[in-house]
């Protein structure tokens, strides 16, 4: 790497991030079924129909994963609970999950590792589904029920915790791209769950402050947009790109309302009194995180709003993923958030890194893109902090080779290459260099 631990501030966590559905297995330790399963088992929606069934089979090796992050010298993990491992039905708790989580947390514990937790990364139970998920009202309660449970267990011994990961993909890639589970494209559903997912994480926050827990923040991903030209249309479409993207979540949680021109649009779908929710949304955060990978350019086009395309293949390097590399975005990002939304709020990038199709080769994985992409974005982080950002941690996308959703097993997003026959481990070159940058 060609940046070190002591070229940060002495307090900057150094982490690696998973999720439990990618990693996990979730036909282990009695998970119930969750809309990621039928919209994988559907046509059409998942590379090869591939499923989140056995994964890294994480449940039983978790042991051998914890080490790869101790041995790494990294400070924290950054891990997820499954709310359908937790509560298969959705309500009613599992002794087995309650039991996985406290075992992965006394594992962590053991080897100095600061547990870093997401309540919910995807895995909605169906049983929740079949009432309408994220666009009922009463999810928020649901959530709320499903904090109190999995946290009565671990809460005790929780670094920091964040109850959604990434509102943007939960709600509008989910409800009005159809991309991920659970696989709609409608304006009225996307609005209502954005609203929705906001309701369940303050909702959240609140029942783990009821616990006596601190230290709990937000996950956003941002996506750095700018317009294909300075045409009056491509900028007016950049603003709602950025809106719905970046802007509608930290503006909720952040200042209490949402951006002006998605209103514009969102207004009529919007669930009644939803003006009365931002007490509970705006429930005070210790730290916000966020999720960066890439930038978008945008073009207006004629279709119904939004009226744009997102335009492939633009002019920069790009990742497996066909992402453009584009550290700037974090760099930006960094800035206007504490600027715009945050002030004095410690922030953390909760997830970056790279897909690239690694390959063992003579028992070793040499991946110096990933090197490449990694110092690029640790150095806009530093950058960052020179110019006084509060930037206070870095967690890198992923410890484990994983299952990337609706790609299926075939982008690879580890530090650790995973062999999904074998589900043999072998760390790769940018794992090595990554622990001797942190031990300097
Ligand atoms: C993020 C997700 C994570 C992974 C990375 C590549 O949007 O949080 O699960 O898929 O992208």
């Amino acid at each position: 790497m060609n940046f070190k631990r002591s070229d940060f501030p002495e307090t900057f966590l150094f982490g690696t991030a998973t999720s439990a559905y990618q990693i996990e297995g979730h036909s282990f330790g009695g998970a119930g079924q969750t809309h990621w399963d039928t919209f994988a088992a559907t046509p059409g929606n998942v590379v090869r129909a591939e499923h989140g069934g056995i994964a890294c089979d994480h449940y039983h090796r978790y042991e051998e994963d914890l080490d790869f992050i101790s041995n790494a010298g990294f400070d924290a993990y950054r891990f997820s609970t499954s709310w359908a491992r937790v509560m298969p039905d959705g309500v009613t708790p599992n002794p087995e999950g309650l039991d996985f989580y406290d075992r992965l947390t006394d594992g962590m514990l053991e080897r100095g590792i600061k547990p870093c937790a997401t309540l919910y990364h995807w895995e909605l139970p169906s049983a929740l589904a079949d009432k309408g998920g994220w666009q009922n009202p009463d999810i928020a309660k649901w959530f709320g029920d499903f904090t109190e449970c999995i946290m009565e267990r671990i809460g005790d011994r929780m670094h920091s915790v964040a109850p959604i990961n990434e509102p943007w993909c939960v709600g509008w890639l989910s409800h009005f791209l159809g991309a991920h589970a659970p696989g709609l494209r409608d304006i009225r559903a996307t609005a209502r769950a954005m609203h929705h997912i906001l309701l369940a994480h303050g909702t959240a926050i609140q029942m783990m402050r009821g616990l006596g827990m601190s230290n709990l923040g937000g996950v956003f991903n941002l996506e750095w947009s700018e317009p294909e030209t300075e045409s009056e249309a491509d900028i007016a479409a950049n603003v709602l790109s950025d809106g719905y993207y970046n802007r509608f979540f930290l503006g909720g949680v952040f200042q209490g309302k949402y951006p002006e021109k998605i209103m514009e649009a969102f207004e009529p779908h919007m669930p009644e009194g939803w003006q009365d929710d931002f007490g509970t949304i705006q429930a005070p955060l210790d730290w916000c995180g966020i999720n960066y990978y890439t930038r978008r350019i945008v073009r207006a086009n004629d279709d119904p709003w939004p009226s744009h395309d997102v335009i492939p293949n633009g002019p920069l390097p790009k990742t497996q993923m066909g992402w453009e590399i584009y550290p700037d975005g974090l760099y930006k990002f960094l800035k206007r958030t504490k600027e715009e939304y945050t002030g004095d709020l410690p922030l953390f990038i909760t997830e970056n890194g790279m897909a690239n199709p690694d390959m063992i080769k003579h028992g070793t994985v040499n991946d110096p893109e990933r090197i490449s992409f990694l110092n690029q974005h640790f150095n806009a982080v530093r950058r960052a902090i020179a110019d006084g950002v509060p930037v206070n941690g870095f967690f890198v996308w992923s410890l484990l080779d994983n299952y990337e959703w609706a790609l299926g097993y075939e982008k690879r997003f580890g530090l650790v290459h995973v062999d999904f026959v074998t589900l043999e481990r072998t760390p790769k070159a940018s794992y090595h260099a990554l622990k001797s940058a942190l031990e300097q």
